[in-house]
């Protein structure tokens, strides 16, 4: 450990405690990150520009990154700028991740590989003394998000911080969205819709790939893009979803399995992009023929292709999300209309810079929606940006996650979303699982009390 990142580590643990925040003898953290395509790539980005947009306590350093082939895994070393140009590329790449977690530079693990090995990496890294930043869903499974969620608890009494990696709640204008349900704007909430949707499934011919594959994802379009819209609607809301009424389907049973393809990626090219290690990579370059390569028959598949459904909110709010990668011609349509007595909000991520705000208690014949350009200084995240009017981006909402993570980090503070937030999901993914297989049954939310849950709910007595 150099001479800073031992400064950095307090009592015993990586990098936790105050700091002075003069930026004079500024700590840093070395951070190693497990996974290298598509969010990989992203997180990169994020500590690559984090110290050079916003004034941090910590200076994120990149000390290495991890895959599971040599060569890519250097290349993409030096590709991401984790091989510094004081250094080898050698020295920043590791094959084990085992390996990566118990290097003396490495304070805090990123994990940004699918969800099966989420929680063994999660928990050997914090139980290691490490800090996490975990990519989400957080894990496959309730039992697996649960032994997370204790781990990151024991760690957090060491002085350590783990974070669910549900970079949506950084996009500026669903910040200001939350702030201004809590400030009351909206009166008492009615309604909370959700749309998560996406096209890249819609060609039969797109070849079976990890987020098809139940054992490697834990399911589809519901724990890929219904995991956002639910940690959303529970964020910008205050509220824990307390039951759901659900309907899952799988269009398309059957698909090409193509060599080597036993991992795979996410929407067709943007893995691709960013670089693949020879394993989930090789499905990363491909579109929907498969960039080329050898079909080696079909195979199933074992996730959902689209998950519906309804969910109430302990206020008696009503809930609607839609999850689903048959969206023809919607790319990332994540959509949320919020309606309350006093007043609307709409977003869509599709136009992450507006939030469109309806406010009811003004004359009706003067009101109506209108929108509001999230670029003023004032609001979240954008004194450290560009003059009002000049837009940020999908990549923004990474480098916005490595600041609150540090800062987090940096202060003491517990970070949010935290391991136990990602628990929360995971458990409404589990509930909608269930009440899908009863094709719709109203099912609670296991594992939290509903402190102001409507009667009804608890009764299922609205079940149709
Ligand atoms: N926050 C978001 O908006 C968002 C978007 C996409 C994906 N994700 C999540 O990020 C995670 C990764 O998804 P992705 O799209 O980047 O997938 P991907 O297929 O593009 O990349 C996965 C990476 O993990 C590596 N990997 C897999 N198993 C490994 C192991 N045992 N050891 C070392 N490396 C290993 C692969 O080689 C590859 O580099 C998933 O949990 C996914 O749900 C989040």
């Amino acid at each position: 450990m150099s001479e800073t990142e031992h400064e950095a580590a307090a009592g015993g643990t990586a990098g936790a405690g105050p700091t002075d925040g003069t930026g004079a003898g500024r700590r840093r953290l070395g951070v190693g990150m497990v996974g290298y395509a598509f969010m990989g790539a992203a997180h990169s980005q994020g500590w690559r520009t984090v110290g050079r947009v916003f004034a941090l306590p910590v200076d994120a350093r990149l000390a290495a990154v991890c895959g599971r082939d040599g060569a890519a895994v250097r290349a993409a070393a030096d590709r991401l700028g984790w091989a510094a140009a004081d250094r080898l590329g050698w020295a920043a790449a590791e094959t084990d991740w085992r390996a990566l977690i118990a290097r003396d530079d490495v304070d805090l693990v990123d994990i940004c590989t699918p969800g099966d090995s989420h929680a063994e990496i999660a928990i050997a890294a914090l139980d290691a003394g490490k800090h996490v930043l975990c990519e989400k869903p957080l894990a496959n499974t309730v039992e697996e998000a649960e032994a997370m969620a204790a781990a990151a608890e024991r760690a957090a009494a060491r002085g350590q911080v783990a974070m669910v990696g549900f970079n949506y709640r950084r996009v500026p204008a669903l910040a200001l969205a939350r702030r201004m349900v809590a400030e009351g704007r909206l009166g008492t909430l009615r309604h909370v819709r959700l749309t998560y949707l996406q096209d890249w499934l819609v060609d039969p011919a797109f070849p079976l790939t990890w987020r098809l594959r139940k054992d490697r994802a834990g399911s589809g379009a519901l724990g890929d893009l219904g995991a956002h819209i639910v940690d959303l609607a529970q964020y910008v809301t205050g509220e824990a979803v307390a039951g759901v009424s659900a309907l899952t389907e799988t269009f398309v049973r059957e698909r090409p399995l193509l060599e080597g393809t036993s991992t795979g990626i996410t929407a067709a090219g943007v893995a691709g992009q960013a670089g693949t290690d020879g394993q989930a990579g090789v499905a990363g370059q491909t579109g929907a023929d498969g960039g080329g390569q050898v079909r080696v028959g079909a195979g199933l598949v074992t996730v959902d292709d689209a998950a519906v459904f309804t969910a109430r909110f302990p206020s008696g709010a009503l809930a609607t999300f839609e999850a689903t990668r048959f969206a023809a011609g919607r790319k990332n349509a994540l959509r949320l209309e919020l309606n309350g007595s006093d007043g609307s909000l709409a977003f869509d991520l599709e136009r992450l810079n507006e939030l469109f705000f309806h406010d009811h208690t003004e004359p009706a014949d003067s009101s109506g929606f209108r929108r509001i350009l999230v670029t003023e200084p004032g609001h979240p995240y954008l004194e450290a940006w560009w003059p009002p009017g000049h837009g940020l981006g999908y990549e923004h909402t990474f480098v916005h996650q490595a600041r609150d993570l540090l800062h987090a980090i940096a202060t003491g503070t517990a970070p949010e979303p935290s391991f136990a937030d990602g628990l929360s999901v995971q458990r409404v993914l589990a509930a909608v699982e269930e009440s899908a297989a009863k094709n719709a049954v109203y099912t609670p939310v296991g594992g939290r009390p509903h402190a102001r849950v409507n009667s009804r709910a608890e009764t299922g007595a609205h079940i149709a």
